[in-house]
């Protein structure tokens, strides 16, 4: 039996040797493809974060951006950005941003975004859904500042660029909280036994309840 053991035992090794050989011997994968070249990595590597570092040079206002909404969103979006077929991006007007809370279908209006970058990031990616990838830099910018515009998040004659842009205030900027839990708390957001702050209690027979976010706890 041991001997038995022993020989399947071999056996496998040298089938494992033989697959690491072919797994690892083979370099060039014929039929599978081509390896991209930098341009093509590039082309896909445009995401933009919230700090805005990667946001081409460019520039556009509200009115810019009201032209290229007509031409090229409001077919789907509606010409004021909301009662079209798809989701409405608008929600409150110029000058009176919406606050919370969100119901479920108000959360596709740009400014339940917590960063500004987000607006342009997908717009620039995803937007016209039919022709994605086809806006110039000032035509994102002019949509963006035509959206922030009619959400009452900049005034008309705000221009949107690099700089600008990752200044925007945001309505909602508070409204999430982190995805990761902050640890240590902030002992400001501990609440001790029988203390009860901004809806939270923590009852008198529990231990204190740590609440391990960061700064921005208000759900909306
Ligand atoms: C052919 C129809 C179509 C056109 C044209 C179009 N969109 Fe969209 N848009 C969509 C659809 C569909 C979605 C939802 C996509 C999804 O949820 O996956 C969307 C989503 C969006 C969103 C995200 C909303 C959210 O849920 O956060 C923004 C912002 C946006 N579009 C902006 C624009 C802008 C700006 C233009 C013009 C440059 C544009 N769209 C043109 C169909 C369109």
């Amino acid at each position: 039996m041991q001997c038995l053991i022993n020989r399947n035992v071999s056996k496998l090794c040298v089938l494992l040797a033989l697959m690491a050989v072919a797994a690892f011997g083979q370099r060039t994968y014929p039929s599978l493809g081509t390896s991209l070249s930098q341009d093509e990595i590039k082309s896909f590597d445009m995401i933009v974060g919230p700090e805005g570092k990667e946001l081409p040079p460019g520039q556009g206002t509200s009115k810019e951006g009201a032209d290229v909404f007509a031409k090229k969103c409001a077919a789907c979006h509606g010409r004021r950005g909301e009662g079209g077929s798809v989701q409405h991006l608008v929600l409150g007007g110029p000058g009176n941003p919406k606050k919370g809370p969100w119901k479920d279908t108000e959360k596709s209006a740009v400014s339940y975004y917590p960063y500004p970058t987000i607006a342009w990031d997908y717009i620039n990616r995803a937007m016209p859904a039919n022709k994605p990838g086809s806006l110039t830099p000032d035509e994102v910018y002019s949509a963006v500042a035509w959206l922030f515009y009619m959400n009452g998040i900049i005034g008309e004659n705000d221009v949107m660029d690099a700089k600008s842009l990752v200044k925007v205030q945001m309505p909602n900027r508070d409204g999430f909280v982190p995805a990761k839990p902050v640890w240590p708390p902030n002992p400001k957001l501990v609440l001790r036994r029988g203390e009860r702050r901004n809806g939270r209690e923590c009852r008198k027979n529990k231990r204190s309840i740590a609440w391990p976010y960061g700064p921005t706890t208000r759900f909306t």
